[in-house]
């Protein structure tokens, strides 16, 4: 017997974090970023100077390390800019590092790897052993947790990403980058995110699809919150 789990899956730049994070504390639920833990990944192989495509060893390597991430719980009342989760490697803490342009050019190849993948489901898994959770990917509702209580894909168009993301930039202070590079960027990670072999993303049949075009963080909240009191 567990507590209920809340699967959020989409691509790249959907507002999946944000939502996912307002969700999770308006229900009382832990978040688990799915994506910091690939990123982790990549920035322990890149800083280990290890070659990327050679899978065995990043295997071996990975196999060697400790991958954590604080659990996430979180006050309603917090700030819309919520700061991200933080995570260690083997004791290091790389919460800022994992979200630099380097890691997120290359996580799309770590991600597509068969043994990272399956060992980072199995600690997924572990940390949804009780449920109570909200957690977001690229393979939740397919892959990781398939029986959650509620699945949701959240989309948006490349050019609405593509906005959302110059937005963010603007906002850590790194200046304006030009929308065409932006969209191409996305669509490249999206391209390589749905045509891997292994649990590529694709919406779980019985995932709800909520596409944000248009729509507040607020608005996408409630909905997502709506369905899960309509169904627990
Ligand atoms: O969500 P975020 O953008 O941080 O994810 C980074 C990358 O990690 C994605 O582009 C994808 O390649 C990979 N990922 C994945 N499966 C997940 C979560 C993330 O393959 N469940």
């Amino acid at each position: 017997q567990r507590h209920p789990i809340v699967a959020l899956d989409g691509p790249a730049g959907a507002g999946k974090s944000t939502v996912t994070r307002r969700v999770a504390a308006a229900l009382g639920l832990l978040y688990l970023d799915t994506g910091a833990m690939y990123r982790a990944v990549t920035w322990l192989m890149l800083d280990q100077g290890l070659d990327l495509a050679d899978e065995p060893g990043v295997a071996e390597v990975l196999s060697q390390s400790e991958i954590r991430l604080e659990p996430g719980t979180l006050d309603p009342a917090a700030p819309w800019d919520l700061p991200p989760v933080r995570v260690w490697v083997n004791g290091q803490e790389v919460t800022a590092a994992i979200r630099t342009p380097e890691v997120t050019a290359r996580v799309s190849r770590i991600a597509a790897q068969a043994a990272v993948r399956s060992a980072l489901v199995q600690q997924q898994r572990r940390y949804g052993k009780t449920g109570g959770i909200v957690a977001e990917g690229r393979d939740i509702g397919t892959t990781v947790f398939p029986d959650a209580e509620v699945k949701i894909f959240l989309t948006a168009s490349i050019q609405e990403r593509a906005r959302r993301r110059q937005q963010d930039l603007i906002n850590q202070g790194q200046g304006t980058v030009d929308l065409g590079q932006l969209e191409a960027e996305i669509g490249e990670r999206d391209r390589q995110d749905s045509s891997r072999s292994v649990s590529p993303l694709i919406k779980a049949p019985d995932a709800l699809e909520l596409l944000t075009d248009g729509l507040t963080i607020e608005a996408v909240t409630d909905r997502i919150v709506a369905l899960y009191r309509d169904r627990v």
